[in-house]
Formats: structure tokens, C-alpha cells, sequence
């Protein structure tokens, strides 16, 4: 396994992959890999010849007064999943590699960005598609690889590379869970025991609602005003948000109609979390 900390290098290792006929896969991340990322790597893995992982902690989606500092970096360790998982190459740039200079060039998607994560983490998503954009320009792969727990950043990434015709395709995978069904995500490592098992609240109520639309219920207020009774029954648990919205426009509904997406972000302790199912009404 190859591990690039400059952009010229990863392009010249790319090129020598490219060159040979092989198909490139990128899993981005900003390290602090666990199973969740184990398994875009090996999605990766089956689609493509050579696969890429970048890891950059990117302090442009960072809001202020959020955990860039803190966020764990533990780069051996990474290195270590990514070399048994059969990654071919690292990506790992230095900030000043990604952000020479001040930035003053964005990309930015609107509308989808609004609702959910984005009234609560204003700039975040811009900073997302900005860097993503950095890492198709620089990588340039087939297919870049993105999880289903954060649902909203897959849409937008998604939308990102059919508005500006990106020539790659976007693959997301399902969530990975904890056997008590907390999504597995690197700000877990944050939390208590206890909270890590207060917090499997989160999936409880994600499942209430699905076992709610299964069982015809419509309207949306129903739903919610359930899972926050399951939420608002654990102290630790602050309720950011729990939305029922279209999985397509990621607009806010009434009535349960098609396909949606409920989403929910809690804070507890020093975490805040997300998740997210995506149910199919009409199945
Ligand atoms: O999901 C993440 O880890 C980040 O938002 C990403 C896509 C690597 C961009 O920094």
C-alpha cells in the first residue's frame, strides 16, 4: 500500500494505475476508520481495481465552535485497517495541501442543503461538496463511495455530480450498525458506555417509525410525536431535530407518501449523532 501526502504524488500513482487499465475507486474519509468505512472500502474493493482512500480532517465543514480540534486522528492505526482491508493507496495531504491559500472558490448546492443537518450546521455542507470536489479533481475516480448514515450528504454529493456533470458515479452503501443498532460512526468514540447505550435509543425510534408507516399510519406528526416520546424517555438524550421528509427533495411532508427519508440528530454528551432510515411506503 502506497500513502500519498502530496497531491503530484497521488496523481502520479493514479496515472501508473490508469495507465495499466485499471479502474479507480475513492473512499473519502476523514479518518478514524471503523467498520463503517471497513465496508466502503470493500464495496470498493468489488468494483475496482485500484482503490483509493483519502483521509483529511476538512476544517472548511467544520462550524465554529465544533470538535475540528478534537476530532480523533489516530493516522497509524488507520493505516493499519486500510493496508488489512487491501486499500492500494492512502491519500493523507497536510491542510496546506487542500487549502493553499485563503479560499474564496465554493461549491455549493442549494435547497437540498437547507433542511435536516443544514439549519443547524450552517457552511457545513459547503464545506463537504467544496473538498469533495478537491478529491474527485485531484483523485479523479470512477466511482467515489459514500455511506447511507449520513443520508443528506449522500444526496447532495449525489446531486453535486449530476448538476456539474462530474464524470463519476456515486455508490452508497448501508449503514453499519452496532449490535445494539447504533450507527457506527467515529464521534461514538466520544461516548460513555452508558451513553453508547442511551444512545441506541436513536435506532429504537427510527424503528418505531418504520414499524408505524409498515402498519399504515400516515401522518407524519403521529410518527414523530412517537419517537420523541422514546427519545425524551433517556436524560442524556437532547433532540436536535427528527424529520420525516421526501427522500428526493429532502422537503418536510404531512402525509407518508413514496418513498422517505426520517432523520434524526440528537446531541448527547459531548456527541452529536445522526441517522436515518429510508422506508418505501409504497412497497
Ligand atoms: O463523511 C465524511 O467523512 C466527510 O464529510 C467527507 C465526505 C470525507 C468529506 O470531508
Amino acid at each position: 500500500m502506497e500513502v500519498a501526502e502530496t497531491i503530484q504524488s497521488i496523481r502520479s500513482l493514479i496515472k501508473v494505475a490508469r495507465d495499466s487499465g485499471k479502474n479507480i475507486g475513492l473512499v473519502p474519509t476523514m479518518g478514524a476508520l471503523h467498520i463503517g468505512h471497513i465496508s466502503l472500502i470493500e464495496a470498493a474493493r468489488k468494483k475496482c481495481d485500484y482503490v483509493v482512500v483519502s483521509i483529511f480532517v476538512n476544517p472548511t465543514q467544520f462550524v465554529p465552535g465544533e470538535d475540528f480540534d478534537k476530532y480523533p486522528r489516530p493516522f497509524e492505526a488507520d493505516l493499519d485497517i486500510c493496508q488489512k482491508a487491501g486499500v492500494d493507496a492512502v491519500f493523507a495531504p497536510a491542510p496546506e495541501q487542500m487549502y493553499p491559500a485563503e479560499n474564496i472558490t465554493w461549491v455549493n448546492v442549494e435547497k437540498l442543503t437547507e433542511p435536516l443537518c443544514g439549519q443547524f450546521r450552517p457552511g457545513h455542507f459547503r464545506g463537504v461538496t467544496t473538498v469533495c470536489t478537491k478529491l474527485f479533481n485531484i483523485v479523479a475516480p470512477d466511482i467515489a463511495f459514500f455511506g447511507q448514515k449520513d443520508a443528506q450528504q449522500a444526496i447532495v454529493i449525489r446531486r453535486m455530480v449530476a448538476d456539474l456533470n462530474m464524470p463519476l458515479e456515486i455508490v452508497i452503501c448501508p449503514t453499519v450498525r452496532e449490535q445494539n443498532g447504533l450507527a457506527v460512526s467515529s464521534r461514538n468514540k466520544y461516548l460513555t458506555e452508558q451513553q453508547k447505550k442511551d444512545a441506541a435509543n436513536i435506532y429504537k425510534s427510527l424503528q418505531k417509525c418504520h414499524q408505524m408507516i409498515d402498519a399504515g399510519v400516515k401522518n407524519t406528526s403521529e410518527i414523530i410525536a412517537e419517537m420523541s416520546k422514546i427519545l425524551q424517555q433517556i436524560p442524556s438524550i437532547e433532540i436536535e431535530y427528527i424529520n420525516i421528509v421526501d427522500a428526493e427533495t429532502l422537503r418536510n411532508i404531512d402525509h407518508i407518501v413514496g418513498r422517505v427519508l426520517t432523520a434524526v440528530a440528537v446531541r448527547i454528551g459531548p456527541a452529536r449523532l445522526i441517522d436515518n432510515i429510508l422506508v418505501d411506503a409504497a412497497e
